[in-house]
């Protein structure tokens, strides 16, 4: 059986500028199921960042249904909208977001105070997941930019999201970091079995996930499942 964790259809997003609209999503259909590890690829502006956003709930939208674990995201209120982001999706950004004068233990620890309460012990199983045994006293600045993208995995995961929403986590990372942290999203997909939703504009990354979803100025123009 196939739970489809979103559903999206007809989706059209609009932003304003003064009194002139862009039409940012042209009318999107598809929906993601658990487990799948989908790659949203496209070029620059067509879209997918907005697209996160709006399925996280940081965006409005004004036409067609987003369906988020089964309830319409217009019918979300503001309260379940931050519980949706604290505890059901985790995002995971480009250039990693942590509070620099915060330890890796304390970055970690503040989501989890914004989430579900966990104890030291969860923290510490969750930097060993993401291989950062050890470093829980050293601050961002002390550690390599692949480093500080597995601390914001970590503190993404430490509310045991169901889907990971990640905006070109290795954008910022040379070869091998990139390919580390693809690694680790994977093991995230294959073994814990979270579902992941990743912007990604390197082809070659793409070789982790079961499917590619092209945007193209706002518009699915492929979408394509893999077998593996
Ligand atoms: N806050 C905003 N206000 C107005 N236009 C925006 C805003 N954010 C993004 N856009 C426009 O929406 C389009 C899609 O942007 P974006 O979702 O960031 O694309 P991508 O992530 O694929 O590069 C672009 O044309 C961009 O200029
Ligand atoms: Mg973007």
């Amino acid at each position: 059986m196939m739970l489809k964790q979103i559903i999206v259809q007809g989706l059209v997003k609009n932003y304003m500028n003064g009194k002139i609209q862009t039409p940012v999503l042209r009318g999107l259909d598809f929906s993601i199921e658990k487990g799948e590890f989908v790659s949203l690829v496209g070029p620059s502006g067509s879209g997918k960042t907005t697209l996160l956003y709006v399925l996280g709930g940081l965006e409005d939208y004004q036409e067609g249904s987003v369906l988020v674990f089964d309830k319409e995201l217009k019918t979300y209120s503001n309260l379940e909208k931050a519980e949706l982001r604290s505890k059901k999706i985790g995002f995971v950004f480009q250039f990693y977001n942590l509070i620099p004068n915060l330890t890796v233990y304390e970055n970690i620890l503040l989501s989890a105070v914004l989430g579900y309460q966990s104890s030291k012990e969860d923290i510490l199983k969750i930097l060993d997941i993401v291989g950062l045994s050890g470093y829980e006293s050293y601050y961002p600045s002390q550690l390599s930019g692949g480093m500080q993208q597995r601390v914001a995995i970590a503190r993404c995961l430490i509310n045991e999201p169901e889907i990971i929403f990640a905006d070109e986590p290795t954008g910022n990372l040379d070869y091998e970091n990139g390919k580390k942290i693809m690694e680790l999203f994977s093991h995230l997909n294959q073994s814990l079995g979270k579902t992941i939703l990743m912007v990604t504009h390197n082809e070659e990354t793409t070789t982790y996930a079961s499917r590619m979803i092209h945007l193209l100025d706002g518009k699915v123009i492929r979408d394509e499942r893999k077998l593996r």
